[in-house]
């Protein structure tokens, strides 16, 4: 007998863009079901839902099948969001990332077909590596650097998440679409892992100096969570994204610099910016991408995505967040990398 409801498993539904996602599929009567091990999320992101009667949490890994299991049993879809995100966790702790972003996306892959569950896998734009093409569509070509720097282990191992479902779809019949997200920002994001909005927006909510790695005319095109999640349950839902890849990526080119200026006009920070070389930022033989900018194109033309929300719009949701949550009153603990 088929069930009203929607049963969707968030996994990382504690992290940034998770817990925008378990909050909108709520508001559309989902029963949702969190899988998170709370590394780099929080509890407290979920605090708008926290009672909610429809949402079921579960504190564990995807790495561990039997969790994995037990939370996706009986779903209609499994939103896959849980990895270790950001350069800083990879190379801090490069082998239990390199698990959580490859094996545990194969154990989450693995339930969802057991369960008859579809896949919404969460990808990122950063598998297109150093390729600073005009606009980055889906089948652009990858330009990374030497595996062996920890660098660009996370834009591998989101590669590899990409096979395994492209692979589960063509064998094995699973109904995975694949969403590469470009820089994504707004509230409860978190500057601690190398997100370069809001690490600025705290240094200017701090009138600290906002530094700005290399010359600061690298770019790139921020989207909103708040665009960018509904076009991510929008093309779950849709059969005819199964097996396919889709750009998520913001509409607006911008350097680091003019960022970084932008940041203190919407703050009213007097802030000085200051250049920070790479070599100082991060360990020698950094490489960093000039640009990149998304064709949105064919998320558009399936599901009507457009990146609406402009720029200082989203600095400001940001320093607003910051505020109220008192994260922006003390300074992040890591060097931080502008890499998502
Ligand atoms: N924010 C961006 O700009 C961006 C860009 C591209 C791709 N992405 C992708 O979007 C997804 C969500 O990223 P985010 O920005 O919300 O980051 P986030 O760190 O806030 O969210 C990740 C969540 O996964 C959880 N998690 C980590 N390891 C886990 C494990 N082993 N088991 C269970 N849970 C685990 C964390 O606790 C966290 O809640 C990730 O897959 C990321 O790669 C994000």
């Amino acid at each position: 007998m088929s069930r009203a409801t929607t049963r969707s498993v968030v996994t990382g539904g504690a992290g940034f863009i998770g817990s925008h996602l378990v909050e909108l599929l709520l508001q559309r009567g989902d029963e949702v079901i969190v899988l998170d091990d709370l590394s780099t999320g929080k509890a407290s992101n979920l605090a708008a839902v926290d009672d909610h009667p429809r949402l079921e949490k579960h504190q564990g890994s995807v790495t561990d099948p039997a969790t994995v299991r037990g939370a996706t049993r009986g779903a209609d879809r499994v939103y896959h969001l849980a990895a270790a995100v950001g350069v800083n966790l990879i190379v801090d702790s490069p082998l239990s990332s390199l698990r959580t972003n490859i094996h545990g996306t194969e154990v989450v892959l693995e339930a969802a077909r057991e369960t008859g569950a579809d896949v919404l896998l969460a990808s990122t734009s950063e598998v297109y590596g150093k390729n600073t093409a005009d606009r980055l569509h889906e089948d652009s070509d990858r330009i990374l650097g030497s595996p062996l720097l920890s660098r660009w282990t996370y834009s591998a191992a989101k590669g590899i998440d990409e096979a395994f479902a492209h692979a589960y779809w063509n064998e094995l019949g699973l109904p995975v679409t694949i969403i590469r997200l470009f820089n994504t920002c707004g509230p409860r994001q978190t500057g601690r892992y190398g997100m370069v909005v809001p690490r600025l927006v705290g240094q200017a909510l701090r009138e600290e100096p906002l530094t700005v790695y290399g010359d600061g005319r690298q770019t790139r095109c921020f989207s909103y969570v708040g665009d960018v999640v509904p076009a991510m349950v929008a093309l779950a839902e849709n059969k005819q994204s199964k097996g396919q890849a889709f750009n998520l990526g913001g509409a607006e080119e911008v350097s680091m610099l003019d960022l970084a200026d932008r940041i203190l006009a919407v703050t009213g920070s007097s802030s000085p910016v200051v250049l920070v070389p790479y070599e100082e930022a991060y360990s020698a033989g950094y490489e960093d991408m000039r640009r990149r900018v998304p064709d949105n194109t064919r998320s558009h033309r399936l599901v009507g995505y457009v990146p609406s929300t402009p720029l200082d719009t989203m600095i400001r949701h940001v320093a607003e967040d910051l505020a109220a949550s008192g994260t922006a009153s003390s300074a992040p603990a890591m060097v931080e990398i502008p890499v998502s």
